[in-house]
């Protein structure tokens, strides 16, 4: 069941910048016997992961959000659209360009223990990274440098250095797995389900030292299919399903204001602590008959086909997909659309002889 955590304190505004942009990127799988068949994971995304900002990717199990994290960390291709870092292009990297965009973009994921050999000491996971990156550091000032990256997330160096994975706790490793990340100084982090592991007072450790790495001007993306967690860091929220981003926008635009039955659906599955269900239920069945019949984003963009993948702005910093969830579910509004091949021709007038 999702926690109810109260809100962090607000953040000091930093600079705007986007600095991962990602413009219609498709994920095609091979799948079935011998590959032959294909499964579209990610459909014409869009979004933005501005300095200083944490952007929650929300949905269900299969719904790619892992796809797209994977993407924006290169450790799959991109087969659609494009993917800028920093206003560069960076949708196909090899090579030595590939080994330079990972000081710019670090990923940690879900399951802190699987990441460290529990045959070493931890420590061994940062003498790789200085290895790798920055093999003219001598070990001295290396191990300050590692001291002082651990301090800055509230990890006691002297608890932690020496120690086997075992001896430490699963909040300890994702803290470690932190650390060495932005070891790299990097300008986005992408964090994929890192707390879900973790239990509920070590949850709110882990999600306030993100609050306290936007700060400093971190761009991060956090995976969740747990829209409370999503809800608690986020500025900016995306909601995937089934590949399809179907709503997006500040937070506070999104879940005031929830537009697709998707995202309406999400929210009044979230426990809430001032209501009840009755309550919660009620509003919901008020919202889905004020909406029922429509489609917010035929609406701004009447012209768009039925199978559009993208979003229109409906509001302020909100954005809306076709309401259409499954190709045998027609979007209500397109049908009723003069342009849409389904919508039934009238008559033509019976000419009187
Ligand atoms: N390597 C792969 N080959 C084929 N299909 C894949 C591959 N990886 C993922 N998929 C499929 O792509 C879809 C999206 O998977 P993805 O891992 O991105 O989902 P997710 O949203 O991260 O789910 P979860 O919350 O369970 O982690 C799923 O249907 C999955 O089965
Ligand atoms: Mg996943």
């Amino acid at each position: 069941m999702s926690e109810q955590f109260p809100k962090p304190p607000p953040t000091p505004a930093v600079e705007a910048v986007p600095i991962l942009e990602m413009i219609e990127t498709d994920k095609v799988y091979n799948v079935g016997t011998f590959g032959s068949g294909k499964l579209k994971a990610v459909r014409g995304a869009s979004f933005t992961v501005e300095a200083g900002q944490v952007v929650s990717l929300i949905g269900e199990s299969g719904s790619g959000k892992s796809t797209i994290g994977k993407m924006v960390l290169h450790l799959i291709s991109i087969d659609g659209g494009k993917m800028l870092v920093g206003g560069k292009d960076v949708t196909r990297l090899g090579g030595k360009a590939l080994r330079e965009y990972y000081t710019d973009v670090q990923g940690v994921f879900q399951d802190p223990f699987s990441t460290f050999n529990p045959i070493y000491k931890v420590d061994r996971v940062f003498e790789a990274v200085r290895k790798s990156y920055f093999p003219e550091v001598r070990r001295p000032e290396w191990i300050e440098r590692v001291k002082a990256v651990m301090s800055s997330i509230g990890l006691r160096p002297e608890d932690i250095l020496g120690k086997y994975p075992h001896q430490c706790s699963g909040g300890q490793l994702q803290r470690l797995l932190v650390s060495r990340a932005l070891l790299l100084r990097p300008k986005i982090l992408v964090a994929d389900e890192i707390i879900s592991m973790l239990d509920a007072s070590t949850r709110i450790d882990v999600l306030n030292l993100l609050g306290e790495l936007k700060k400093q001007g971190l761009g991060i993306l956090f995976i969740t299919h747990d829209l409370s967690l999503g809800n608690y860091v986020a500025d900016k929220v995306v909601i995937l399903y089934q590949g399809r981003i179907v709503e997006s926008g500040k937070t506070r635009a999104v879940f005031e204001n929830p537009l697709h039955p998707y995202t309406r659906d999400l929210l009044a599955s979230v426990p809430q602590l001032d209501k009840t269900w009755s309550q919660v239920e009620a509003e919901e069945a008020e919202r889905s008959a004020r909406l029922a019949g429509t489609c917010a984003f035929h609406e701004v963009m009447p012209d768009a086909p039925a199978h559009d993948d993208g979003q229109a702005e409906v509001a302020t910093d909100h954005f809306v997909g076709c309401f259409r969830m499954d190709e045998a579910d027609p979007c209500p509004a397109h049908l009723t659309h003069p342009a849409h091949p389904n919508t039934p021709t009238q008559p033509a007038p019976a000419t009187i002889p």
